[in-house]
């Protein structure tokens, strides 16, 4: 337990402070706005989802492309707007924003009181009381240290829950900005993982994915992602193990054959390739060919049968030629992916990639990533009618987003499926008859247990 020296959450009606957090981006972010929360909350403040009745609002940002921080900007701007009509409101960016952009944040936005980086969360308490005292507070230090082992997420009760296992990222991949805002690579320990997944299972959760930005280069000692991986899931058969995101360079033979061997780690792989070009993968500093990723590919399709695999792709990496593209669809095909998150490159400030110089025109930039969108479409919808007529467990996740008479829930290979409710109740597991499917969700009927 952290002992915090600030309690300065009580506002002047004597009332307990309330603290509003919006959180964009990767589920790394997710993640860190529960920390966040959980250290606010030790100092006093409770959080709250009304941002009309907090105290303090704080929005967890993402830099990783143009389109997220313009977003965050036009988000900030109702919060400007909520600053006028409440001058006591403190307003904080965190997150990857606040460390690329930081001094700038502050002077171009001059109703933000505070701007702090993914590595100095512990000092939210005291800068926001130095923010009440008419302060404007900015603490954007990278640590290489810093990993929240010992903060316990302040989580809303659900089924699933996100469990950070790492921070940062060493890879350096030259169109990324994550390695310069997140810092550098360093891992929790296995311990304090383990018993935070412990006291999940205590409370009900049925499911945890293990989080980092390169997970499978994880390490506390003698101890690499694989043994992490086992230990999470040898707690209880029946928790459902996901992690993300896995680079290829770090697919140990190990992680496959563990993920093989336990029937409750998924056989769901999110395992970005960026591009179908070997010129193209070595100016992104990738380290692999796509020669490589294929092998890889084959050698875990072989180890993990019924594994689902999915991937990241961007359109129009500086001096990315037709035939480049060309060649990112011939991949797409070849693998045949369950399901590609897709990206038009975005030029970012420091990195690498930024003194290529944009190259790419956008329309051709924009026609190229329709096309790999449109291929990837199809092959969804082919993989997704294989298996209608299967019967599938599925773990009950909510309601439809669609029709409050349906419930959804998720394959262990990581598809949404949406079925009539008829009584069971959330975090259950059922037979599911699989019996239409579009490219992004199945649809079928509950099969009764005799
Ligand atoms: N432009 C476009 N896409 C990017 N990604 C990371 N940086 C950029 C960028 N500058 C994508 C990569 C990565 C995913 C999380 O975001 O595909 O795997
Ligand atoms: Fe960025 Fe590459 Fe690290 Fe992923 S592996 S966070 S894309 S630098």
């Amino acid at each position: 337990m952290t002992i915090f020296h600030y309690y300065n959450g009580m506002s002047s009606n004597g009332s307990l402070k309330k603290v509003f957090v919006e959180t964009y981006g990767c589920q790394m972010n997710l993640a860190d706005s529960e920390v966040v929360k959980s250290i606010m909350n030790d100092a006093g403040y409770s959080p709250t989802d009304r941002q009309n009745e907090a105290d303090v609002i704080f929005v967890n940002t993402c830099a990783i492309r143009e389109n997220a921080e313009a977003r965050v900007y036009g988000r900030l701007g109702d919060f400007k707007h909520l600053k006028k009509g409440n001058p006591g409101v403190v307003v904080g960016v965190l997150g990857c924003m606040a460390e690329r952009l930081r001094k700038d944040l502050m002077e171009t936005e001059s109703y933000v009181d505070l701007v702090v980086g993914p590595d100095e969360y512990r000092k939210l308490p005291a800068l926001v009381q130095e923010a009440e005292e008419g302060h404007k507070g900015i603490a954007v230090k990278l640590s290489r240290v810093e990993n929240y082992d010992d903060i316990v997420p302040l989580r809303t009760e659900g089924i699933a829950a996100w469990v950070s296992i790492m921070r940062g990222c060493d890879k350096f991949c030259t169109f990324c900005v994550v390695p310069f805002t997140r810092g550098r690579e360093r891992s929790r320990t296995v311990e304090g993982v383990v018993n935070e997944v412990r006291e999940l299972l205590s409370k009900g959760f049925k499911e945890v994915s293990l989080l980092g930005q390169n997970v499978n280069s994880y390490r506390d000692g003698e101890s690499d992602f694989a043994d992490l991986l086992a230990a999470v899931a040898e707690l209880d058969p029946t928790l459902r193990v996901r992690f993300t995101t896995s680079h290829p360079q770090d697919m140990s033979d190990k992680l496959i054959e563990t993920i093989a061997a336990h029937e409750n780690i998924c056989n769901y792989i999110h395992l970005p390739v960026q591009s179908g070009s070997d010129r193209i993968l070595e100016l992104m500093n990738r380290t692999y060919t796509a020669d490589h990723y294929l092998r890889l590919v084959d050698k875990i399709r072989k180890t993990i049968p019924g594994l689902s695999l999915t991937t990241d792709i961007i359109s129009g990496f500086p001096t990315e030629t037709e035939e480049e593209h060309r060649m990112t669809l011939d991949l797409l095909r070849s693998v045949e992916y369950e399901g590609a998150f897709t990206f038009k490159y975005s030029p970012r400030e420091n990195t690498k990639a930024w003194d290529m110089g944009d190259s790419v025109p956008e329309d051709v930039k924009l026609r190229r990533l329709n096309e790999i969108i449109e291929l990837q479409r199809a092959v969804s919808y082919r993989k997704n009618q294989v298996e209608v007529g299967r019967v599938l467990p599925v773990l009950v996740e909510g309601e439809s987003r669609k029709s409050v008479l349906d419930h959804r829930g998720r394959t262990d290979t990581n598809k949404m499926v949406v079925f009539r409710r008829n009584g069971e109740v959330l975090g259950d597991y059922l037979d599911i008859r699989i019996e239409k499917a579009n490219a992004a969700t199945l649809f079928g009927t509950p099969v009764p247990k005799n």
